[in-house]
C-alpha cells in the first residue's frame, strides 16, 4: 500500500465516546480510511496510566472497539487493533523514553492539567510518560499524518522533536509525522461552561454528550445547555461562545455551512436552535447505538477483527522496532 499512512488511536473508558471524540477525531478516522493506508487502536496502555478496573478496562477496550465500527471503521479500509495486543509499542517506548529530555517532557501541558487533579501521590510515572508512549505508537507505522483534536497538538510537535532527533543522531529511520486537526471541530466545547472542552475528566455530567446516552437524556443536555446572552444566532466564539459550539455541532453533524445556519434561524431564539439541534443529535445518535450493539452482541466477530487488525500491525511494528534496535547497537 503506497498511499500515505495515517495512524491515531483513543483510550477505551468506562461509558462511552462524547461528541468531542467524534467530531474532533473519530469522524476525520473514518474519512481518511478512503484515502489513506490507516491504521487506529484503542490505547488500553495509555488507559492504565490512572487507576483501572482489570474488568472493568477489557469491558471498556472491547466497547471502544465497537463504538469505532459504528461510528464507520470498516476492517477491510483500515487497521483496526487494540493497543497491548502489539507489544512492540512498549518496547519502541523504552528506547524513546532514552531519547527524551525530562526537561523536554515536563513542558506537556496535558499531563500538567491531568497530575494537577491526580494530585502528586497519586500521579504515576506512566501518566509523565504517556506522551513518550504516544511517540511510540506513532513513529512505530511511519504515519505520516495524525488526525486528532487541538489538545493533542504539543504530543504531535514532541514526536516530530524526537523522531527527528533520533533519525539525527542514529541515521534516517522515522517518518516525521504532521498533526491533522480540522479547524471548525477542533475542540468541542462543554455544554454548560463553553469555555473548557467537552471531555469525560473535566466536564459535568450535564455538560457533556455522551453518544451512548438515552436519546432522552441527550435530548434534554442539549435544550439545557449554556447559551449566551442577547438573543441573535451568529458565530463568535468570543461573545458567543455558547451558542457558536452548538452551530458547530450542528454543522458538522449535518454538513449545513454555519452562515446558512445563521440565515436559518434569523429572527428565532436559542431555543429553537436548541430543540433543533437535540433532534439532529438523536437522529445521529440512535443508529450508533443500535450498530455498536451488534458488535457487542456478536463477539466472535469482534475478536477476529481485532486479531486481523493485531497481526497486520504487528507486520509492520515488528520491521520498525526491528530496524530502531539494530540503530541503537542492540
Ligand atoms: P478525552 O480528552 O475526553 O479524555 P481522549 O484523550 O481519549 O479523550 O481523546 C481522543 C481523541 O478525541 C483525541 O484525538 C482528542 O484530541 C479528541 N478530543 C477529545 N476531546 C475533544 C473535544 N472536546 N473536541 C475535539 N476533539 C476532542
Ligand atoms: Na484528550
Amino acid at each position: 500500500d503506497r498511499r500515505p499512512r495515517v495512524l491515531s488511536g483513543i483510550q477505551p473508558t468506562a461509558g462511552s465516546f462524547h461528541l468531542g471524540n467524534y467530531l474532533g477525531a473519530v469522524r476525520q478516522w473514518v474519512a481518511l480510511q478512503e484515502t489513506h493506508d490507516a491504521f487506529y487502536m484503542v490505547v488500553d496502555l495509555h488507559a492504565i496510566t490512572i487507576p483501572q478496573d482489570p474488568a472493568e478496562l477489557r469491558a471498556s477496550t472491547r466497547l471502544a472497539a465497537a463504538q469505532l465500527l459504528a461510528a464507520g471503521l470498516d476492517p477491510e479500509r483500515c487497521t483496526l487493533f487494540v493497543q497491548s495486543h502489539v507489544p512492540e509499542h512498549a518496547q519502541l517506548a523504552w528506547v524513546m523514553n532514552c531519547i527524551t529530555g525530562f526537561g523536554e517532557a515536563s513542558r506537556m501541558t496535558q499531563f500538567k492539567d491531568k497530575s494537577a487533579k491526580q494530585g502528586a501521590d497519586r500521579t504515576t510515572v506512566g501518566l509523565f510518560t504517556y506522551p513518550i508512549l504516544q511517540i511510540a505508537d506513532i513513529l512505530l507505522y511511519h504515519a505520516d499524518l495524525v488526525p486528532v483534536g487541538e489538545d493533542q497538538r504539543q504530543h504531535i510537535e514532541i514526536t516530530r522533536d524526537v523522531g527527528e532527533r533520533f533519525n539525527g543522531r542514529y541515521g534516517a529511520t522515522f517518518t516525521i509525522p504532521k498533526p491533522y486537526i480540522l479547524k471548525e471541530t477542533a475542540k468541542i466545547h462543554d455544554l454548560q461552561d463553553p469555555a473548557i472542552k467537552m471531555s469525560k475528566s473535566a466536564s459535568s455530567p450535564k455538560g457533556i454528550v455522551n453518544l451512548l446516552d438515552e436519546p432522552k437524556a441527550t435530548v434534554k443536555k442539549i435544550k439545557s445547555a449554556v447559551t449566551d446572552t442577547g438573543s441573535e444566532i451568529v458565530f463568535d466564539e468570543d461573545k458567543k461562545p455558547g451558542v457558536s459550539n452548538l452551530l458547530t455541532i450542528f454543522s458538522s453533524l449535518t454538513g449545513t455551512p454555519v452562515p446558512e445556519l445563521e440565515q436559518a434561524y434569523v429572527g428565532k431564539g436559542y431555543g429553537a436552535l436548541k430543540t433543533d439541534l437535540a433532534e439532529v443529535v438523536a437522529d445521529w445518535v440512535a443508529p450508533f447505538r443500535a450498530r455498536t450493539q451488534e458488535y457487542l452482541d456478536d463477539p466472535a466477530t469482534l475478536d477476529a477483527i481485532l486479531a486481523e487488525g493485531a497481526a497486520k500491525a504487528r507486520a509492520v511494528a515488528a520491521d520498525t522496532l526491528a530496524a530502531t534496535y539494530d540503530r541503537v547497537g542492540f
